[in-house]
């Protein structure tokens, strides 16, 4: 059974002042920092530039691996952007791959990097969708919201989902992560761990609190 594991999203932390964010979480033991890269086309916001700055910063100052989301059209543009800066997890929206030969062709792309591969599942899209790949990934995110910004509400749908993920990777008998990514909070997160996911993705209940360590502490269920 995959471990519980705490992911922390910086799209929503700001420029100036992020060095001393990321120590705060390095502090307070996070599992990984979160980079929401979006490139404009497939979701709305451009984010490159400011996640690109910090996954730089961040494959300089600490060990804790990076969890790269990719929102964009042109996934292995970005693949190639982001896979040298480390031994990271990469993930790219399945909804952003026309056929499964390009998707299976991607998923070999970014472990031939050294990098873990994942596939993003958005909430309108059915989550058998990714069936036919648990074989060939690591990790599964179930986005708990529309992707495209950060601070929206859990859609509570998007739970049965996560447990129909679980009970498909248990029928393998795989060892996947599934990453719920958006709204989660403290009053949230045991409904969703109980769904079935095994990492929880927060940020803005994270990185606007005013005590991190307790936030975080939370989310584990300590
Ligand atoms: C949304 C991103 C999420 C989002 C999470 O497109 O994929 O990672 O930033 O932020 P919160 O926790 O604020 O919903
Ligand atoms: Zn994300």
């Amino acid at each position: 059974m995959s471990k519980n594991e705490v992911a922390v999203s910086l799209l929503n932390v700001d420029q100036e002042g992020a060095v001393s964010m990321f120590y705060k979480l390095e502090t307070a033991k996070i599992d990984y920092f979160h980079i929401d890269v979006m490139d404009g086309i497939f979701v709305e916001n451009n984010t490159h530039d400011k996640m690109y700055e910090f996954a730089t910063t961040l494959a300089n100052i600490t060990t804790i691996k990076q969890d790269i989301h990719l929102m964009v059209e042109d996934v292995k543009k970005y693949v190639d952007l982001y896979s040298p800066l480390g031994r990271n997890r990469i993930t790219f929206h399945i909804e952003a791959l026309k056929t499964s030969d390009e998707i299976l062709e991607m998923i070999n792309y970014i472990k031939d990097t050294g990098n873990q591969v994942g596939l993003a599942v958005s909430p309108d899209t059915g989550i058998d969708e990714v069936y036919p790949y648990l074989p060939y990934i690591h990790s599964v995110i179930v986005m708990t919201v529309q992707p495209g910004k950060g601070g929206q509400k859990l859609i509570k749908d998007t739970l049965l989902k996560i447990t129909q993920l679980r009970n498909a990777i248990d029928e393998f008998n795989n060892d996947i992560d599934i990453e719920a990514d958006g709204g989660i909070n403290d009053t949230n997160c045991e409904t969703v761990k109980n769904a079935g996911a095994n990492i929880l993705l927060a940020g803005t209940y994270v990185v606007k609190n005013d005590n991190i360590d307790e936030a975080i502490k939370k989310l584990r269920g300590i």
